[in-house]
């Protein structure tokens, strides 16, 4: 049975939103050559579209890490499930996911890439839950301050279902 979701944010105002993102950061790394990593599955639509719009060079890399099943509730057990391709020593690395709930999977995450040796390691979120927050993270560039719901779209999933909608929805569950 399908779920029935509302929109929260408009697929135009997720374009805006992004492509001014792209615009403060390639201000930050001008001159540099950026090193991103997405975190699969969420925020691999992030990613690209943001990609798409920096005015720097930049390189892509890719992660998966465990820390939802499949419900809406949140696991504390964050697992690297796959794994850089590349070192990040000596780069400037910019993390980019779908979103940062309790905070678990970046803290942990984090933690583990700045073990790497990287040159500079900052976060990247297109949505932030902020009350939701158990550990705290600190995220350098934000695309959209929500209040607690769950939300699908542009990467996000419920039961691995609609990764692919254009905009932010809330699951009326
Ligand atoms: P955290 O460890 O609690 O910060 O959770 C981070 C991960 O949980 C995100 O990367 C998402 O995959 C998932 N997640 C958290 N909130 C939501 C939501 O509202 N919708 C879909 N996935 C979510
Ligand atoms: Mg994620």
């Amino acid at each position: 049975m399908a779920e029935k979701i509302s929109t929260m944010i408009s697929s135009q105002e997720v374009a805006d939103r992004i492509a001014g993102l792209a615009a403060e950061i390639s201000e930050a790394y001008r001159g540099k050559v950026l090193h991103l990593i997405c975190v699969l599955k969420g925020g691999a639509f992030f990613m690209t579209e943001l990609s798409k719009h920096l005015l720097i060079p930049c390189t892509l890399d890719f992660m998966a890490v465990s820390s939802y099943g499949d419900g809406t509730t949140s696991s504390r057990n964050v697992k690297i499930i796959k794994d850089l391709d590349e070192p990040i020593e000596g780069r400037d690395v910019l993390v980019v996911e779908d979103i940062i709930d309790s905070g678990h999977t970046l803290s942990c995450l984090l933690k583990e890439l700045g073990g790497r040796g990287p040159k500079s390691l900052k976060l990247c979120t297109l949505l932030d839950k902020p009350e939701r927050r158990e550990v705290k993270v600190h995220v350098d560039f934000t695309g959209f301050k929500i209040p607690d719901a769950f939300v699908v779209g542009y990467g996000l999933d419920y039961q691995q279902k609609y990764r692919n909608l254009p905009f932010i929805g809330v699951v009326e569950i």
